[in-house]
């Protein structure tokens, strides 16, 4: 936990009971003890993804032994590199490296659509033990039979054009370094500093607990309603108290800005007359002028809009606003 859904559901889609281990929120780390609480004399496969997807955490080669040892040859381990050419910090490295020494076999699996761009182009590749090439291969035959040799092609150039790489991966850097500057300000909000991948997860426990947000979902829907950034909520990833973000699009910073400003409003509950000032301040910034928020009079007063706070709670939700329940500054 958390993980990315896909391997629980081909998982479950395979007949199997899925069992999950723990990656620390503050350290970034797989919780080693939650492995081997996990294992069990009939687990066949373990998953691992670094960097990782939701939280951009990196497993590194020491961390990777100790889970080879754990493992301790019961079961395949599959090391998802899927974001390998997206380290930060880190100087990246592959598990296939570590095959040789390890007690378990080994499947990495990797490719083109994340560092390459080249998303639903469908040019992935796997490395695995002899034993596994011919079931594989018949596997693939019956089901996906080819990938489109144009990708292919596409895929082959793109491995001479690593400096493409190099450039995206400082620009995903330097936007993973403002949303941690930017989410320094926000008292309830957390951002989780990821090492790689492109994405970034914001611990919202707090600010859900202060403004009574029923989960992940409820506040992605009301971010989006408010602000038109979208976020993946975190319970798609096991963490129903977190959002993701993606550093991938054009205007991030923007995003940034937005959401930064709507979830560092009110947070100790004192919002009346602050609100009221960051209205009007907020009311001419240009990005706000591009689209139609709702009523000025729903987002100057305190409770939101009539339409997103039942009548019951519009008092109380004085002192604890829904987040971006009236729009931008409410
Ligand atoms: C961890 C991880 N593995 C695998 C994939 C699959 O990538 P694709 O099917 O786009 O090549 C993704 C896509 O988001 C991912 O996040």
């Amino acid at each position: 936990m958390p993980y990315y859904p896909l391997y629980p559901f081909t998982a479950r889609l395979a007949g199997a009971r899925v069992r999950h281990y723990r990656i620390d929120l503050d350290t970034l780390q797989v919780d080693l003890d939650s492995l081997a609480e996990a294992m069990s004399e009939r687990t066949r496969i373990v998953v691992v993804n670094s960097p990782g997807n939701p939280l951009g955490n990196v497993i590194d080669p020491a961390t990777f032994r100790r889970i080879d040892e754990i493992v301790g040859g019961r079961a395949v381990v599959i090391a998802d590199e899927i974001y390998n050419n997206v380290h930060f910090d880190d100087e990246p490295y592959s598990a296939v490296t570590l095959a040789d020494e390890m007690t378990s076999p080994l499947v990495v699996t990797n490719a083109f659509s994340k560092a390459h761009r080249m998303y639903a182009r469908r040019v992935g590749y796997a490395i695995v033990p002899d034993e596994l090439v011919h079931p594989l291969t018949v596997i693939q035959h019956h089901t996906l039979l080819t990938t489109d040799p144009v990708p292919q092609f596409g895929a082959i150039a793109a491995l001479d054009h690593q400096e493409g790489v190099r450039e995206l991966t400082g620009r995903y850097g330097a936007r993973r370094d403002y949303t941690l500057e930017r989410f320094g300000e926000v008292s309830a909000v957390r951002a989780v500093p990821a090492r790689g991948s492109f994405y970034l997860t914001l611990d919202c426990a707090e600010y859900l607990r202060r403004h009574d947000i029923p989960g992940s979902l409820a506040l992605a829907e009301r971010i989006m309603r408010a602000t038109r950034v979208a976020t993946v909520p975190g319970s798609d990833f096991g963490l129903p108290d977190t959002l993701r973000l993606s550093y991938t699009s054009a205007r991030y910073e923007e995003g940034i800005d937005r959401l930064a400003e709507l979830l560092h409003r009110c947070p100790s509950g004192r919002c009346g007359r602050r609100r009221r000032h960051r209205a009007t301040r907020l009311r001419n910034r240009p990005w706000r002028r591009r689209y139609r928020w709702p009523t000025p009079s729903a987002w100057t007063t305190c409770a939101g809009s009539a339409r997103d706070v039942p009548p019951s709670r519009r008092s109380a939700s004085c002192a604890t606003p829904a987040p971006g329940a009236g729009g931008p500054a409410g």
